[in-house]
């Protein structure tokens, strides 16, 4: 079959066609239906890959480790900054170069804009965007788009709702750019002021024709929702925009609980990236609609797809 992804790097969701993420989809349902009936899935025997992270993280990190392990690779996983040479002042880019050396491929997640992109540029072995920043997150993305086609079988028409911290949610702007690839009914921008959507992804948006409104009621556009895409406010990037005094309030702006859900759709479905702080109250872990533990499950998969078709294994 081949991936037109095999030796690619990914800094953007917006590299991703229709038919990748076709081909992605059926790889991810392929490897978690003969993982589940115990057979083998080690198409990376003999790939080696190297986990770097230049900021905190549960789920990428380890969805990435575990999948790389489960394939039958093996993985190197640096997760903060103090173990590495870095600390006694070596350069981002002899740090890259050296990994380099040793893996077949790199993932990588740095708090500064374009990371992934200049790393990629350092080295000849792929590197994958695993969070530059506030700018994008696109194998997160990748695997909303999966929770979605999976949980509501379809794009065509949808209502979607992307709420929370806009302005620095990397995650919601890599999603923008696979949801404007399909014909969705509507997106719904809810943020407060201060932390809407940049221009950037506002202008892809209208450029691919995808309807969408700003507004920072929740309750506008809940009951039309059909997926509610939940935010944690991106605390880490408010001191560098001189905004912190800004946070607490911010914070506040919208919690959801089983009250807020009354006037949700029955079948719509809650996604949150994860971490949550204050944004989802726990009691509605209990609500069928709360998708978010089945959004970080398939991640699982959807990072063995994406690893082997990167790494030219499909
Ligand atoms: C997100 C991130 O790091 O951008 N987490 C994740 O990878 N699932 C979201 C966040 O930190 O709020």
């Amino acid at each position: 079959m081949g991936s037109r992804l095999s030796g690619m790097s990914i800094h953007s969701a917006n590299q991703f066609t229709p038919s990748d993420l076709d081909q992605c989809f059926s790889l991810t349902r392929e490897l978690e239906n003969r993982d589940a009936r115990g057979e083998s899935i080690d198409l990376l025997r003999n790939k080696r890959g190297t986990v770097l992270f230049y900021e905190n993280s549960t789920r990428t990190a380890s969805s990435f480790t575990m999948a790389m392990q489960a394939m039958g690779g093996s993985v190197d996983k640096i997760v903060g900054v103090q173990y590495s040479s870095e600390a006694k002042g070596e350069v981002f880019a002899d740090t890259v170069r050296t990994h380099a050396c040793y893996s077949h491929v790199l993932v990588l997640r740095h708090p500064e804009d374009g990371a992934a992109e200049r790393a990629a540029k350092l080295c000849n072995i792929p590197v994958i965007n695993a969070g530059d920043g506030s700018r994008e997150h696109p194998t997160q993305a990748v695997l909303d788009m999966f929770t979605i086609h999976r949980e509501l079988g379809r794009f065509d028409g949808l209502n979607v709702t992307l709420l929370g911290d806009l302005l620095f949610g990397r995650t919601v702007h890599a999603l923008c750019y696979l949801l404007s690839q399909y014909p969705v009914k509507q997106v719904n921008l809810v943020s407060p002021e201060i932390l809407r959507l940049p221009e950037v992804y506002r202008q892809h948006l209208a450029e691919r024709g995808v309807r969408f409104h700003e507004m920072t009621d929740l309750a506008e556009c809940l009951p039309e929702t059909d997926v509610l895409y939940d935010t944690r406010v991106q605390k880490e990037r408010f001191t560098k925009a001189g905004i912190e005094h800004l946070y607490e309030e911010v914070k506040k702006a919208y919690i959801i609980t089983p009250e807020t859900l009354k006037a949700a759709k029955k079948d719509m479905i809650v996604m949150h990236p994860f971490p949550r702080v204050n944004e989802i109250t726990m009691e509605v872990d209990h609500d069928p609609r709360a998708a978010y533990f089945r959004q970080i499950r398939n991640g699982l998969y959807v990072r063995m797809a994406l690893l082997a078709m990167v790494l030219g294994k499909v």
